[in-house]
């Protein structure tokens, strides 16, 4: 590990707006039944980014919406070490960010907690083959359910068409209420500046490339 990422790795627990989750083994916070009022007030609304990397989605609609509350999970420390700094910079008093396996989720959030869940990116995992690792398995969705409000919207941008389609092919079987997908994000007609608008570390990387994003907007019900 280089200089910098093994001192990000550390010097993250000294980052404000990081929580460490009792089951990562560090600063135990008990995010159930419900959220210590004095960090977020989730009847204003929840959006969670997972796999956020770091955060521009969160750091973004932070900034759009300052009355809701915004929460980016990923493991990787020294990526939500950049994530926190950039939070602290821009002042934003309405970001969180949660280092922690998303499998685990389920047993951090209460029920009917998020009103919105953006994945942006996620890893394709092409060598596992069952797909159990990727964000947008049967398995991930059942666990999105347990936190997600009964009208809540999954929000999810790859350049992978094995994962968008992969995807896709799952909604039926997890109850999932397709609203839209698109094979190519920035040629289509939508326009609404929260999917277009932000990019992404990956998406900036990817349309440098010239390889097209694709989109998926479900209902989890
Ligand atoms: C391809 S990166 C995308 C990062 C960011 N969303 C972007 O678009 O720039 C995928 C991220 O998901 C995180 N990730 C993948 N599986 C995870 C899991 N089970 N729990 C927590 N984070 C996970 C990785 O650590 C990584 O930062």
């Amino acid at each position: 590990m280089g200089r910098k990422k093994s001192y990000r790795y550390k010097d993250v627990r000294n980052r404000e707006r990081v929580l460490f989750p009792a089951l990562c083994g560090v600063d135990p916070i008990c995010l159930k039944p419900s959220w210590p009022v004095d960090l977020l007030k989730p009847e204003q609304g929840v959006v969670l980014e997972l796999g956020c990397g770091k955060g521009e989605y969160t750091l973004a609609l932070a900034e759009r919406y300052p009355e809701k509350n915004f929460i980016g999970v990923d493991l990787k420390s020294d990526r939500l070490w950049v994530a926190a700094t950039k939070a602290m910079e821009k002042g934003l008093e309405n970001v969180w960010f949660v280092r922690a396996r998303i499998d685990h989720l389920s047993a951090y959030f209460p029920k009917n907690f998020a009103e919105a869940i953006w994945i942006p990116f996620p890893d394709p995992a092409p060598g596992n083959h069952s797909g159990r690792k990727r964000l947008t398995s049967p398995r991930f969705l059942e666990i999105y359910r347990d936190f997600l409000k009964p009208c809540g919207i999954v929000r999810c941008k790859t350049d992978h068409e094995g994962l968008y389609s992969f995807t896709l092919d799952n909604l039926f079987s997890a109850g999932a209420r397709l609203r839209r997908a698109v094979e190519d994000l920035h040629a289509s007609d939508i326009d609404d500046p929260d999917i277009v608008g932000i990019e992404s570390h990956f998406e900036k990387e990817f349309r440098k490339k010239g390889i097209s994003v694709k989109f998926m907007e479900f209902y989890l019900e």
